[in-house]
């Protein structure tokens, strides 16, 4: 058992391998209050770390300056309007209209093993796997229960938290704000770091001292967003891949978001995560239950590096699922940037039969083939194929791309409602909207009001009735806008304010159906791109698409910043034509083969247009595929050189867990004149082994080729690359 209560000293310690997290409860009224976090320490009684005995903030129940108490003492899951002044990690709102809430511990229990969250997606482990800490507070004027889950993995530095509101009293009582996480921590000076973008350019990493007051990061989108991304590390300042102490949360959870570091008078920091209060409000009936979403905490004190593999370990086993979470993806060819909207049932034929010709195994009909869609501007919602295009039928098609041994894919955009749809036409009130506002549109489109479950019902029947039809072994599941103008037709006045969540849940039930339905179709999730590449999604789809940009350059930090939290095998990775449709950058088309594998790997192009030498080439990166995917989708990855940092040269590495064999991409996004060779310091290698590059005659031993290093030569001209591989001898 890694979690244990110290029953004298009234502290619960739960252990990770390397990490220890210890909370206490604070004398006789029983503030459950936050003592440590970090590197692993043994048995100790450590209560005395929450300081209740320093004047003069005793918490004696009579005799103190309580505000002084409530505002200082580290709060495990601060309530608001009591005088704690740093921000609350709960609000409510009672039928008398009052705010404050002061949860008090109340019980708790420990077990092995991990619930399951209804509704929610949410990381899994056995009873081998892991330990759970249920801890219960209370506020018992409101009669309000508070249930914090704490899970700590046995085998990683992990460690998950999420909360369950009851309502226990009489009244109905309104929830304003409920965090998954809330922890404060003692003065210590951190970087925050964080993922920021927005459309064509998700996930660039940006790192900031922390100072006094709050800093945050947050969506109101309804999606995770492009623009913001749910997580955050506080590090301390020398940390670097390899060295010092990063603390990092990311959220399982696709709609809107707040992260947030507040740094108090005191220099305290209160890390919280959760769903953004911003337009959140939840009617709890007497006896409901409010589950709040899953955050992960991964504590590292070997720098970003091992916080990485460790947020890979995790969401490899435990949080990916289904058929295709240890296996090789199809390669696939996606039509999208190849013909857009203009494509036919021959033109698709002909891209699958030189596609299967030259390794690639699976084609992807995108956009375009249902209702009368030939451009961005109407028939979403009318699931029905368009057999004015798809001449013969769809399971004509299907059946075509599978006798050439190609498996097939569609594209499916189930969220949506065009106001040009025959969909919209009979229900104008299935749309998310405001009575007698008109919805601002983006990409001419509406969204599906899906917290009505006749909505939900219609839209996963046309759907599912299309993936019947055919053997379709493929669906990417896009949405194409962010939602605002939040309104139900058939929510209540005072439960408007869970249109938001009740949306992200819907979306979660129609993916659990689609799921299950068709274990046999890979699903890949895509929201504009990369617009809701998240834990959530992840738990229903082994893949998500990264970016709508395909530049190979650009993407080099589109996937840094995704590979700091996701699993390579996550990453939806394309080859695309040249000059790129997005930029206009021409990048070799081998270059971009590299790129691309360190991801799903695939090709997003005409493969019956490019020029021959490329086309050539599609066989030799199909083999390159089938040799390194297992290693890269199993395997430990560094960052050995960032190109966001240096701007000349980007360079990560996959080793093998068992160190036997390793694969490093080394790309030249600038040419330099007059320069010697770089030299690269490898990871992840036994350094008493010896290893042989791919090519080369000698041998080099692990230590070497880790603390050396290891020269790679100048190449002439910009965006060249190479891969290095090296296997034990
Ligand atoms: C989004 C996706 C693209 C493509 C188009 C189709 O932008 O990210 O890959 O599927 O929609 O409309």
């Amino acid at each position: 058992m890694s979690i244990i209560y110290r029953e004298k000293e009234s502290t619960f310690q739960l252990d990770t391998p390397g990490s220890s997290y210890i909370l206490g409860l604070a004398d006789k009224e029983k503030f459950a209050g936050h003592i440590y976090y970090g590197r692993k320490i043994g048995e100790d009684d450590v209560a005395y770390l929450m300081r209740t005995e320093e004047p003069p903030f005793l918490p004696s129940e009579n005799n103190r300056d309580r505000n002084s108490f409530l505002d200082s003492f580290p709060m495990e899951y601060p309530g608001s309007g009591g005088g704690d002044y740093r921000e609350g990690a709960v609000g409510v709102c009672t039928k008398g209209g009052h705010r404050t809430v002061m949860p008090l511990y109340k019980e708790h229990r420990i077990y092995s093993g991990k619930p399951k969250l209804e509704g929610l997606p949410a990381t899994f482990g056995t009873e081998e796997d892991c330990d759970t800490l249920e801890l219960v507070l209370e506020d018992k004027l409101l009669h309000l229960e508070l249930v914090l889950y704490y899970t700590a993995f046995r085998e990683l530095d992990v460690i998950t938290r999420s909360i369950q509101v009851r309502n226990q009293g009489t009244e109905e009582i309104y929830l304003t704000k409920v965090m998954s996480l809330s922890m404060d921590m003692d003065n210590r000076s951190y970087d925050m770091i964080s993922l920021n973008g927005s459309w064509a350019r998700e996930r660039r990493i940006q790192r900031n001292p922390l100072g006094i007051g709050r800093q945050s990061v947050g969506s109101v989108r309804g999606v995770s967003s492009h623009q913001a991304h749910p997580f955050l590390a506080l590090a301390e300042k020398n940390a670097d891949q390899k060295r010092g102490e990063v603390y990092a949360v990311n959220f399982v959870y696709s709609g809107n978001f707040l992260a947030q570091a507040e740094v108090d008078q005191f220099g305290s920091v209160r890390l919280m995560m959760g769903i953004h209060p911003e337009g959140f409000c939840w009617k709890l009936e007497p006896g409901e239950r409010f589950q709040a979403p899953e955050a992960v905490l991964v504590y590292s004190c070997e720098g970003l590096g091992k916080m990485t593999r460790t947020f890979h370990d995790l969401y490899r086993n435990h949080l990916i699922r289904g058929k295709y979470k240890d296996k090789k993806r199809p390669i696939l060819i996606n039509n999208w940037e190849a013909t857009y909207f203009d494509f036919d049932t021959e033109k698709l034929l002909e891209i699958a039969r030189e596609a299967a010709g030259l390794g690639i195994e699976m084609l992807v009909m995108d956009d375009g083939w249902f209702g009368r869609r030939e451009s961005d501007n109407g028939s979403l919602g009318d699931w029905e194929v368009n057999e004015e295009k798809i001449t013969g039928g769809l399971k004509y098609l299907v059946d075509e791309v599978n006798k050439l041994g190609m498996k097939f894919g569609i594209w499916l955009e189930p969220e949506m409602i065009s106001p040009d749809s025959d969909l919209y036409r009979a229900h104008p009130d299935w749309a998310i909207q405001v009575p007698g506002r008109t919805p601002s549109l983006a990409r001419n489109q509406l969204v599906l009001d899906l917290s009505r479950p006749e909505v939900l019902d219609c839209i996963y029947e046309k759907v599912a009735k299309v993936l019947r039809s055919a053997n379709i072994e493929y669906v990417k599941w896009d949405m194409n806008r962010q939602l605002n103008d939040m309104g139900s037709a058939k929510l209540p006045a005072d439960r408007q304010g869970e249109l938001y969540h009740r949306y992200v849940l819907a979306v979660y039930e129609l993916q659990r159906r689609l799921t299950e339905e068709f274990p046999r179709i890979l699903l890949e999730n895509c929201t504009s791109g990369g617009g809701r590449f998240d834990p959530g999604m992840l738990y229903y789809s082994p893949q998500i698409w990264c970016s709508d940009d395909t530049d190979a350059v650009e993407r080099l930090s589109i996937q840094e910043g995704t590979a700091m939290i996701y699993p390579l095998s996550a990453m939806g990775a394309h080859v695309s034509d040249c000059p790129n449709h997005l930029l206009g950058r021409s990048v070799p088309f081998a270059t971009r083969g590299y790129v691309a594998l360190a991801g799903t790997f695939g090709y997003e192009l005409d493969v019956t247009k490019i020029p021959r030498e490329e086309r050539e080439m599609i066989p030799e990166q199909a083999a390159m595929y089938h040799k390194f995917n297992d290693l890269i989708r199993t395997g430990d990855y560094y960052r050995i050189a960032s190109y966001q940092e240096n701007h000349e040269y980007d360079c990560c590495q996959v080793a093998a867990k068992d160190k036997s064999e390793s694969l490093v991409t080394f790309i030249q996004v600038l040419g330099r004149a007059n320069f010697r060779s770089r030299r690269i310091f490898l990871e992840g290698l036994d350094p008493e082994k010896r290893y042989q590059i791919e090519g080369e005659s000698r041998t080099y031993r692990g230590d070497t080729l880790m603390y050396a290093g290891l020269n790679v030569r100048s190449f002439l001209g910009d965006y060249q690359g190479k891969l290095i591989y090296l296997k034990m001898v």
